[in-house]
């Protein structure tokens, strides 16, 4: 039997009418939600993506300042292009795009951020609120996979899951996420033995390996009914592709993202929303 699409576009469209709804509450109170961009360099995937979220901020009403840096710009001057955000009471959410350019340390960057406008969870302060169930700012795409399993009503107690990705961005947080929904998570990666097997007894496959060269999820991986959420995003043969093909494993799965129109609509929709939380957060602190 084919499964049923989990599509992201339509969800995510919810989560922005939400969020949409929530600006104009802030605005009556005074508050005018903004969010900062950083991109440094010029990869032409980390600008679209860029774009796509000050489009999506423009949709909702929030406001966007855009800071495009040099790609040779030094770990010093960065930091003090973040402590200038960190002190702007008009800005209340940070967003520095990554990948960075190698002589910049992507730690030392993302925990200069101030926890209370770091959107996208990166900082040691929210990534230890998250493993203490206290979060209030969650990295997005993390957030945006559980929007879509709450969106479709689908219980993660008691299920296996399978989780190809062990990233501060994506695999740790969901991580979190999944065993606060009593979900049994085991974190798989480049150096796991048997993937295949592993793959095969889940309930559910979260897979963001984004190298098809390396990988691909394939029919033959997975259990009959189980669930896929495609993280992954790269180019293939000129095409935008996922780890798997959405129209093959869809006829096995009970439920699948297409890539695209999947979890990335999901990964800017969250980002609004925790840009509106900032802003709430920054209210109630009187920043
Ligand atoms: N690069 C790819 N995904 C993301 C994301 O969610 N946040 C940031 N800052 N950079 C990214």
């Amino acid at each position: 039997m084919v499964g049923v699409k989990i599509d992201g576009k339509l969800i995510a469209q919810s989560v922005k009418d939400r969020v949409k709804k929530a600006v104009e509450e802030l605005k009556k109170q005074g508050i005018s939600p903004c969010l900062a961009t950083v991109l440094i360099g010029d990869d032409p995937a980390s600008a679209t993506y860029v774009r796509n979220k000050h489009k999506a901020c423009e949709e909702v009403g929030i406001a966007t300042k855009d800071h495009k840096l040099d790609v040779n710009i030094t770990q010093s001057e960065l930091t003090k292009i973040i402590d200038e955000l960190n002190s702007d009471r008009t800005v209340h959410g940070i967003l520095v795009q990554l990948p960075l350019p190698k002589q910049l340390d992507e730690f030392t960057t993302t925990s200069r951020i101030s926890p209370i406008k770091d959107v996208d969870g990166l900082t040691p302060h929210n990534a230890g609120l998250l493993s203490m169930k206290k979060a209030a700012l969650v990295a997005c795409t993390p957030s945006g996979v559980m929007e879509m399993f709450d969106y479709h009503g689908i219980d993660l107690e008691g299920k296996n899951v399978v989780l190809i990705n062990r990233s501060n961005l994506v695999g740790k947080p969901l991580y979190h996420l999944l065993l606060e929904k009593n979900a049994t998570v085991l974190t798989c990666h480049s150096k796991t033995k048997n993937l295949t097997e592993l793959c095969q007894a889940a309930d559910i496959i979260i897979t963001a390996v984004g190298n098809r060269n390396k990988f691909t999820l394939t029919p033959e991986m997975i259990k009959d009914g189980a669930i896929v959420i495609d993280v992954a995003i790269s180019r293939f043969h000129e095409k935008l592709v996922g780890d798997s093909d959405y129209d093959k494993i869809i006829q096995k799965a009970s439920f699948a993202t297409p890539v695209p129109g999947g979890v990335g609509p999901m990964t800017v929709a969250m980002l609004l929303k925790n840009t509106i939380t900032a802003a709430s957060l920054s209210s109630q602190i009187g920043r």
